[in-house]
């Protein structure tokens, strides 16, 4: 079925456009993503298609994490979360890279592409090549059936359904979610107590409710984005697990308003792009409550004090920022590993309302395609 076919089937409903209803999709697909997968009882998620042994699992000392694009972004994520929970050693490739490239890889790396349509012809010539190699590969993947997933020695799909904006959202987050769980099913073989896997499960299940909440931010981005959208540079800052996501919302902002927009880890910015900073370049600072919030918050007075506009997406209820930036887009509160799920949908609004007030195509932006499957 090509695109045209799969999406004349898809009722876009009360929505403009693919890209609009898919956002507003995502406390489904993030709690399709869970659905049959948590285990409560015994703090710790459950598979059905990994295809490996709890002792082949344990064996793995490290993972390489390859995908493109907006995968590679939840790669990232899910590099700081499997650290974090199993302390399994992760690295990120560009499939693109990896593919040509011949890193050291011991005989236990576990190696997982990620990709929602399983047809990135990078990331398949990459899992190819490691494959060859006699690594075990996974895929995480949206499309069944696809050639990734057929290629694979196991793996996970997101339960999505259909993406048809070019831009991926929903993607995204359930891509973000499935490694959560992933980094809770290996913690629990390691180093995480039976306490904190079910403390990290609660969490996750009030997932779908905060990103509802999280959409309520709606009106407030679209007022934002009239202010902004005339403008032709931004940053986008955030630290730790909201790194991967300030490089998500600025690629979001690129695809489809073709405003040029660059990601960074805050505290990186002195090292360059600082200097871009000037009235007509806003910066949108990812600052919710984390154990480095006084960090971030310094960083964002740094901008502020070179008159840079600053847009912030803070949790709920902090007047702080309130008093330091701009515009503030409010979200809910959850735990740190968590955050990108709910950070994650203003900024997905905010380059919609913007490429909308620039009359992009939001669903089909120039120059780019669903699914890259040449090189
Ligand atoms: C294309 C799409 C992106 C996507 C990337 C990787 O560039 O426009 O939205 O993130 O491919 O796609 P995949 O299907 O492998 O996740």
């Amino acid at each position: 079925q090509t695109l045209n076919q799969v999406s004349a089937d898809i009722d876009l409903g009360e929505y403009e456009h693919y890209m609009l209803k898919e956002i507003f999709e995502q406390p489904t697909t993030i709690e399709n993503a869970m659905r049959g997968r948590l285990n409560y009882d015994e703090a710790t998620a459950i598979f059905g298609g990994l295809n490996l042994s709890s002792q082949q699992l344990r064996q793995i000392d490290r993972i390489v994490l390859t995908a493109c694009g907006t995968s590679w972004h939840a790669a990232l994520v899910g590099e700081y979360l499997i650290e974090e929970f199993a302390r399994i050693p992760v690295e990120v490739e560009y499939a693109s890279e990896l593919r040509y490239r011949n890193p050291p890889m011991s005989d236990q790396t576990m190696v997982f592409a990620i990709t929602q349509s399983g047809e990135t012809a990078d990331t398949l010539a990459a899992m190819k090549e490691c494959k060859r190699k006699g690594h075990t590969t996974m895929a995480i993947c949206n499309v069944v059936g696809s050639t990734i997933a057929r290629e694979a020695d196991g793996g996970i799909y997101l339960h999505a359904g259909p993406e048809i904006g070019v831009a991926s959202t929903k993607a995204f987050t359930s891509q973000v979610t499935v490694l959560t769980l992933l980094a809770l099913y290996l913690g629990r073989m390691r180093h995480l107590s039976y306490s904190a896997g079910q403390n990290i499960i609660r969490k996750l299940k009030d997932i779908p409710k905060q990103v509802e909440k999280a959409l309520e931010c709606h009106e407030a981005v679209k007022t934002i984005a009239e202010k902004y959208a005339s403008m032709n540079n931004f940053l986008y800052l955030g630290r730790l697990y909201n790194f991967p996501v300030a490089l998500e919302g600025a690629l979001k902002l690129k695809e489809i308003s073709y405003i040029h927009a660059e990601g960074y880890p805050a505290a990186e910015m002195k090292h360059g792009p600082i200097a871009l900073v000037d009235e007509q370049t806003p910066s949108v600072f990812i600052v919710p409550r984390c154990g480095i919030y006084p960090k971030v918050i310094s960083n964002l007075q740094e901008v502020k004090a070179r008159k840079g506009p600053v847009i912030a997406i803070a949790c709920e209820g902090d007047d702080r920022v309130a008093e330091l930036a701009d515009d503030v887009i409010y979200v809910p509160d959850v735990d740190e590993c968590l955050q990108p799920l709910v950070a994650s949908i203003p900024l997905q609004l905010l380059a919609y309302h913007i490429a909308i007030l620039r009359d992009c195509n939001v669903d089909r932006p120039r120059n780019l395609a669903k699914s890259v499957t040449v090189e």
